[in-house]
């Protein structure tokens, strides 16, 4: 029962990381159309600074600290979900896309300086990126193909 509430809020912690790794990429689209200085974009320095802090960053922690204890109680007692192949292939996934929140947290830092590098194509590309990842994590989680 209790891994089963765990489960529920693994996977609320999951939708909330991701709608943030969806719509920032977005933002940052946006943002490169508003000049700078101007209110525009001062107002999307906000909206990026909020949506990292309130939402995408707790959410980041939450999803993996109940996923590992998720995979503590998995169905072996000894090493858990932890020695089947799925869960180790989801792993190396779920790093790609912490890896992929690190650049948003510099992307954010860039622009709150006014030094974003990066052209409106770059972030559109970018934005497919935590997509592709969600699926295959997704995928592993639920059919567990090996
Ligand atoms: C280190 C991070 C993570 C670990 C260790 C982990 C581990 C687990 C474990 C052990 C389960 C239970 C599987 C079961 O009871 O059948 C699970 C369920 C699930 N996880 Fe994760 N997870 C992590 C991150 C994520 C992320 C980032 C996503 C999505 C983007 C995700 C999506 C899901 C989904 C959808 C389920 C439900 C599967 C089902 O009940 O059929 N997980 N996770």
């Amino acid at each position: 029962m209790l891994y089963l509430w765990i489960k529920a809020f693994h996977i609320i912690a999951v939708i909330a990381w991701m709608a943030g790794m969806l719509y920032l990429p977005r933002l940052f689209v946006y943002h490169c159309a508003a000049e700078k200085g101007s209110v525009q974009s001062e107002t999307f320095k906000i909206m990026e600074r909020r949506l990292l802090r309130a939402i995408i960053n707790p959410a980041m922690i939450a999803a993996i600290v109940l996923g590992l204890w998720l995979g503590w109680m998995g169905p072996d007692s000894r090493s858990g979900w932890f020695a089947s192949g799925w869960l180790q292939a989801k792993i190396v996934l779920v790093l790609a896309l912490s890896a992929v929140h690190g650049m948003f947290v510099l992307w954010v830092k860039a622009f709150a300086a006014d030094r974003n590098r990066h052209s409106k194509k770059f972030y559109r590309i970018i934005n497919e990126i935590p997509t592709i990842l969600m699926i295959g994590i997704v995928l592993l989680a639920v059919l567990k193909p090996f």
